[in-house]
């Protein structure tokens, strides 16, 4: 059969690029030509004001569409932290629309006040806290103003579009078609071919509840550019897409993808963030369908636009305008307000949640194969970074070490004895991590398929028959992780006495779930699937990887009864995956140019709540040469998801297999990220607590700073690294853009001060990781080499102060257990390190308490340039000493030698 060959070709590592023709276009796809038509400045959609009722945190109006007179609700929320939610749908539909918001957001948005301030027949004002909302009436259209300033219309440009259910028009005798046959009406829905069936190569889509896409345009007034979206291989910046398709939001799995599109990849994040010199704001278009978004830029393409100028006479001021369009489902929209980067960041996961600690092994060194062949092979693996003096945490196993790739069993030819081989693991401080994939074997002899196949498990075909498509066992059947009993079987599988030879360490893998079906359209699930609850596919297709994630966390949580992190990677994702799982940017290559788009890839994550990102290091197809390779280790060393991975026809690539000084520059890679585990940790402990990415734009700290706004070749690793990895074959300098031009920054290697405000070349070897050390942080780093991360908790720690310009400087750290939930209990340790030009003082943040045996081993003042210094230290445990210091001149560094204090006391370093 054709998929067969498809599956076999997929199995070369050919050089040869995406097969577009496997994917729509926008004209391909009926629902977005329809929505891409509609004309701006003619919405035939009102508010009827009159209608509008209030309660103290929102308000209801009907909306009426004044072409065809069908009606719909509407509702305007308050929220807490300057968000506002409005949701559209119809008032009576033919059968219920889909909300994804009952299975994405863990609670209710917390509601806050609001107050109708002024009612005129032509618009009516709601006000709640220093924002409010200005609704008009005819045509519909939704201001949204932040402290007094517009910085979002929703339907300004007109093109809202709401494809009403309705009964599928009877088909006359001797018709082709259903066109023909519609009423007499000029509504795209009814004269398009294919609204109610669609075909795309061999495949035919019976859309048996016929037209309902859902669409709506947004502008950022005051924006220069928009962000987000992911999952796209493209500039951080998104670009107008005037004469491209629209960014496209379908979670796929694209054999090879391109650079610089706006094509669909794994996974989908309908939030986009606007952000102008003097104002960020976001909007979340909470929808699971397929969605396409079209960005056009006012910057770019000096157009004036009619809101700015109508509204504000600011006829120059720019502007970003956006118009989201999806399959199915209701419009249900969350704008957030802002007005600063980080306040936008933290309203995004005040509605969608924040990530959970990672456990620590998991931010350490990750080595992947497709496939380490057999326990051997790991053994010799793992003892080889031994040898080699290279810490590793997690060795991983794809889909060969599985029985005929039945997830949850070992092939028992080479892997006879799981225990020992994790136990050999464990016994070095490593874990193995293994994949689960979503397809499941139609095989009698298998009990998942057999299980599944008797409940009534699976996802059914549109006649309510099992559904069946092709993947890596063969013919393979789907889980339906929609319903609540198939998702508590599935997590009961990872239970210890139900997964042989896994423990407490073993950490897993969900790939593969878009999900991937090799003889699917567009290499997925048919859209006339039914999932439980009667729901289409086409409604929850997005949402599909972020359900078996959902189900896969339970089962490792309910695994150690509630004790341990879960670690989870994943491939698919949507709104709120970064509660469950890491995620990283699928089946890359070993390019240049895939290297350098691993930033702008998770930098766009990042925004949208998914800090815990990475690349496959040195690319997943080809080999790499060893230049790219070592600038590709030094990159990843920086991200916050840090592995290696490959396909299995490319040439084996564990470290030691190449030349002693490759080797040698990969370890010394391998080693600096450890060194910075400590810090990465904080942030992560950050992000839960405050939603504050780990990865961040120039702009997210500088926001006024207009050439940060289209950078990919750097961002903030946390507020006190700038990192600006080597990202060109033959590079002997690279221009490193430091921002702030009263901010001092500071090579972590030689301890150069700079001035920001402008771009510095700096010159760069082999060895050369250009990363800055912000003035004014101080950060926490482990120095001494240990096989793997969770051997270094009880190692002391050297802090690093680099001070500003006014000689002072503070920064924090967060310590814990590394794998517990503990940690929420108030074991752990949250600090507060202050210098002030003299006193280096620790303080602790909150009550949290950690019986610690970790102390301080050195103290780095950066920008010292008071000569040499003595150093008092105070504390409990030490009393009054003295201790050691020395000075260099030339990088105007002091080092104060063992302090000696506990982190788990209160001490002060003063320096005279
Ligand atoms: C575990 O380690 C021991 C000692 O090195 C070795 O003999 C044994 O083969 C290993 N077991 C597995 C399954 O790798
Ligand atoms: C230095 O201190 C002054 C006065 O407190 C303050 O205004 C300024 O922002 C500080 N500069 C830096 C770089 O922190």
């Amino acid at each position: 059969m054709w998929w067969q060959l498809v599956a076999a070709t997929a199995l070369l590592s050919a050089a040869r690029a995406v097969d577009r023709n496997n994917f729509k276009t926008c004209q391909q796809s009926s629902f977005c030509r329809r929505c891409r038509a509609v004309q701006e400045g003619r919405s035939p959609y009102k508010l009827l004001l009159d209608t509008l009722q209030a309660d103290a945190n929102s308000v209801h109006a009907h909306v009426v569409n004044t072409e065809n007179s069908v009606l719909f609700t509407f509702q305007l929320y308050a929220l807490t932290d300057d968000t506002f939610r409005f949701k559209i749908n119809e008032l009576s539909p033919l059968r219920p629309r889909y909300t994804v918001s009952q299975h994405v957001l863990d609670r209710e948005p917390r509601l806050a006040r609001l107050e109708v301030t002024e009612r005129t027949p032509d618009y009516v004002v709601v006000t709640a806290g220093p924002n409010k909302v200005q609704l008009f009436g005819a045509p519909f259209r939704l201001d949204f103003y932040s402290h007094g300033t517009l910085v979002v219309s929703a339907n300004a440009r007109g093109l809202m579009r709401f494809e009403h259910l309705r009964s599928k028009p009877q088909q006359k005798e001797g018709e082709e078609g259903a066109a023909d046959a519609a009423a007499p009406s000029q509504d795209a829905a009814d004269t398009d071919p294919g609204a109610w069936e669609e075909n795309f190569k061999s495949f035919h889509d019976t859309k048996e509840f016929g037209p309902e896409a859902v669409a709506l345009d947004f502008s950022f007034v005051g924006a220069h550019r928009a962000y987000g979206i992911p999952e796209h291989a493209d500039s951080f910046a998104l670009k107008s897409t005037k004469n491209t398709d629209p960014y496209r939001l379908y979670n796929l799995d694209v054999f090879e993808y391109e650079l610089h599109n706006p094509m669909a990849l794994y996974g989908s994040i309908p939030f986009l963030v606007g952000h102008g010199e003097g104002h960020t704001a976001g909007v979340l278009w909470l929808n699971a369908a397929e969605t396409w978004v079209d960005i056009a830029n006012t910057v770019d393409q000096n157009v004036v636009s009619s809101i700015v100028s109508f509204v504000s006479g600011a006829a120059s001021s720019p502007q970003v305008d956006a118009h989201f369009m999806s399959e199915s489902g209701i419009v249900d929209v969350f704008v957030m307000l802002g007005p600063a980067p980080h306040d936008v960041f933290r309203q995004y996961t005040a509605v969608a949640g924040t990530t959970p600690l990672p456990q620590y092994f998991s931010i350490g060194y990750h080595q992947c194969r497709w496939n380490y062949n057999d326990q051997d092979d790991v053994r010799q693996v793992h003892g080889k970074f031994d040898e080699h003096d290279i810490p590793v945490d997690a060795i991983w196993l794809d889909i060969e070490h599985t029985d005929n790739k039945k997830y949850f069993t070992w092939d028992k030819v080479k892997f006879p004895d799981p225990t020992d081989m994790v136990h050999n693991l464990t016994a070095k401080g490593r874990k193995l991590v293994l994949i689960v994939d979503p397809h499941i074997k139609r095989d009698s002899n298998y009990f998942l398929h057999n299980d599944a196949e008797s409940n009534g498990f699976y996802v059914k075909t549109k006649d309510g028959k099992d559904f069946e498509g092709w993947c890596w066992p063969g013919s393979s059947s789907y889980l339906d992780m929609f319903n609540p009993a198939v998702r508590q079987y599935y997590a009961s599988r990872y239970r210890l006495d139900n997964f042989h030879g896994t423990t407490n360490d073993v950490h897993i893998w969900n790939d593969m779930n878009e999900p991937s079906v090799f003889s699917g359209p567009e290499v997925t699930m048919n859209k006339d699937c039914v999932h439980h609850g009667g729901w289409e596919h086409r409604d929850v297709h997005n949402v599909n990887g972020f359900m078996l994630n959902m189900a896969s966390y339970e089962g490792l949580l309910e695994r150690s009864n509630g004790k341990l992190r879960p670690f989870l990677l994943t491939r698919a994702f949507f709104v709120g995956s970064h509660r469950y799982t890491s995620v990283w940017t699928g089946d890359n290559m070993a390019e240049w140019g895939h290297l350098k788009i691993t930033i702008p890839m998770c930098l766009s994550l990042s925004i949208a709540g998914f800090s815990f990102c990475g690349a496959d290091v040195g690319g997943f197809f080809k080999n790499p040469d060893p230049e790219l390779f070592v600038r590709w280790y030094q990159a990843g060393a920086f991200q916050p998801f840090f592995r290696t991975h490959s396909h299995i026809d490319t040439k084996r690539r564990e470290p030691w297999l190449f030349d002693e000084n490759t080797m040698s520059l990969i370890r010394e890679a391998i080693r600096k990220r450890y060194s910075y585990l400590p810090y990465l940790y904080t942030l992560f402990y950050e992000l839960e607590t405050s939603g504050r990415p780990v990865m961040l734009p120039l702009w997210a700290e500088f926001p006024a700073e207009t050439p940060t706004f289209d950078m990919d070749d750097q961002y903030l690793l946390g507020r006190s690294l700038l990192v600006h990895p080597v990202t060109d074959a033959g590079a002997s300098t690279v221009s490193v853009y430091l921002p702030g031009a009263d901010t001092l920054w500071y090579a972590v290697d030689s301890h150069q001060k700079y001035v920001g405000g402008g771009t510095v070349q700096i010159p760069v070897t082999m060895s050369s990781v250009p990363v800055f050390q912000r003035g004014g942080s101080i950060l926490a780093k482990r120095e001494r080499v240990r096989r793997a991360a969770i051997l270094t908790l009880d190692d002391p720690f050297t802090l690093v102060v680099a001070v500003d310009r006014n000689n002072s400087a503070s920064g924090t750290l967060y310590i814990d257990d590394g794998e517990s939930f503990e940690y929420r209990k108030g074991k752990h340790l949250y600090l507060s390190f202050v210098f002030d030009g003299k006193k280096l003082t620790s303080r602790s943040l909150d009550a949290g308490q950690l019986p610690s045996r970790t102390w301080l081993e050195r103290v780095v003042v950066l920008g010292w340039s008071s000569g040499a210094a003595s150093a008092l230290v105070e504390s409990r445990s030490v009393g009054r000493v003295t201790v050691e210091t020395t000075y260099d001149q030339a990088s105007q560094t002091l080092t104060v030698r063992k302090p000696g204090v506990s982190m788990a006391e209160e001490w002060t370093v003063s320096l005279q």
